[in-house]
């Protein structure tokens, strides 16, 4: 039986691609390989959101070189995000004439007749699509009681910074009934945890109250289940979002809301479009309606012209915030973007010394909200059991270990908290 790997790199939505991508080779009789060395169809699913990750990808790409010279047959392809970009596609045929195919987040569907064309001898290079196009094709879930569910494609904020707008094109939203569809049979079918995916879900539909909307439609199905979201845009974000979140315990108390910077300066070459009082004012409407929401964000540290004044206002309000979760990351140069042509970029050195200080504080933060959970109790969805600990996330998105056998895996359990230790929550079935 003929085998397949994937090399998955980048966020939530690579993740949920790359079983897209299995799907598709499933239908066609294809089994999942252990590794890349024992695989007859190797793919990368990159992205290209950061240069890190761009790395990775240019380095696995050497290891699977050496693999198709000991193996000629092997049919290697590159998708996602990175042979979007402008030139990368071309600099990757020149640079890599041993892949077979070169393919981009707009076609990924196509892969089944990608691979017939290759069997007849071709290479394939294909890039954008019809762009307004939403293709639906077989997913091949990873096992567990979690799944996600698209409901929107493309971004059209052009944050100064984001190369996302260029290489997955415009937003697009998937059929409302289409969706309320899907989540009701991953339901019925025994998930317990749906996470809707889109780069700015709070767009869904055109705009508020299109995702309120969507959301208490997905609550009326029987059972216990939780619906997750992400990724929130605050400027986005409306109070009937909140408000349908508090309506029902089926959507989960979580909510990721990427702040990316406390300095009003920043924020505007950002062009985030909202200050950070205004980012604190959502805040306080989503805690008004669910007082004990999970909040997590993402903050960038070194965007250009980035002086140490802006970046104690970034420390400012992580103090003010006080998140269940915080995503660092050091700004990287996108070619193509408004903020690659600015004056001012900030050098390493300085980075990397307040991004190890930020992710300190936020550490000291974690460690004193973890210790103020000792006692309390959460309904924890079990997404694990290894040597006897169970592993799980409460709805508001607190992660929790805690003695338990494998009859647990992917089921609601109670647990209350009975230590927090490093940042980390240990509780105990009750
Ligand atoms: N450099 C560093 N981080 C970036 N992100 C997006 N673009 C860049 C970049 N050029 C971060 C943002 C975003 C997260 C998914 O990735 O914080 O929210
Ligand atoms: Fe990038 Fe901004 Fe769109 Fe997020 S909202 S994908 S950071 S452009």
């Amino acid at each position: 039986m003929k085998k397949f790997f994937i090399n998955t790199y980048g966020c939530q939505m690579n993740v949920h691609e790359s079983e897209k991508l299995a799907g598709i080779l499933h239908q066609r009789g294809y089994v999942q390989a252990n590794s890349n060395e024992d695989a007859d169809v190797i793919l990368l699913n990159t992205c290209c959101i950061r240069e890190t990750a761009e790395t990775r990808v240019l380095g696995n790409l050497g290891i699977i070189k050496k693999i198709k010279e000991k193996r000629p047959e092997v049919i290697v392809g590159i998708c996602g995000c990175m042979p979007q970009k402008p030139g990368s596609a071309q600099m990757l045929r020149k640079r890599c004439p041993f892949i077979n195919i070169i393919f981009g987040t707009h076609n990924m569907y196509r892969l089944g007749e990608y691979l017939d064309r290759v069997e007849r001898g071709e290479k394939v290079l294909e890039i954008w699509d019809s762009e307004g196009k939403i293709e639906t094709s077989p997913i091949l879930r990873e096992q567990g009681a979690h799944a996600w569910v698209n409901i929107m494609y493309g971004c059209d904020n052009f944050c100064s910074y984001c190369i996302v707008p260029y290489v997955r094109g415009r937003e697009r939203s998937r059929d409302f009934n289409e969706i309320v569809t899907e989540v009701r049979a991953l339901v019925e079918s025994g998930y317990k945890e749906i996470t809707l995916l889109g780069q700015n879900v709070n767009s869904y539909g055109g705009g508020s109250p299109q995702f309120g909307k969507l959301l208490r439609a997905l609550t009326a199905f029987d059972g216990e289940y939780r619906i997750k979201f992400m990724t929130s845009h605050p400027k986005d974000f409306t109070e009937d979002v909140a408000e349908a979140m508090a309506s029902s315990e089926k959507i989960a108390n979580y909510v990721h809301l990427p702040v990316q910077a406390g300095s009003d300066r920043i924020l505007k070459l950002m062009n985030r479009k909202y200050t950070s009082a205004e980012y604190l004012e959502k805040i306080k409407i989503i805690r008004s309606f669910i007082p004990d929401v999970g909040i997590s964000s993402d903050i960038m540290i070194g965007f250009p012209t980035e002086t140490e004044e802006d970046y104690l206002c970034s420390e400012e309000l992580v103090k003010e915030v006080k998140y269940n979760n915080l995503f660092t990351f050091i700004y990287s140069r996108r070619s193509g973007t408004v903020a690659d042509k600015m004056d001012g970029q900030v050098d390493i050195a300085t980075k990397t010394d307040r991004i190890e200080r930020l992710i300190k504080l936020q550490f000291e933060i974690g460690n004193e909200l973890a210790k103020s959970y000792v006692g309390n109790k959460y309904r924890v969805l079990c997404g694990d059991v290894v040597d006897g600990v169970g592993y799980g996330k409460s709805s508001c998105d607190k992660s929790i270990s805690f003695a338990a056998d494998e009859s647990k895996k992917g089921k609601f359990i109670d647990v209350k908290i009975i230590q927090a230790k490093n940042n980390k929550l240990i509780g105990e079935i009750c």
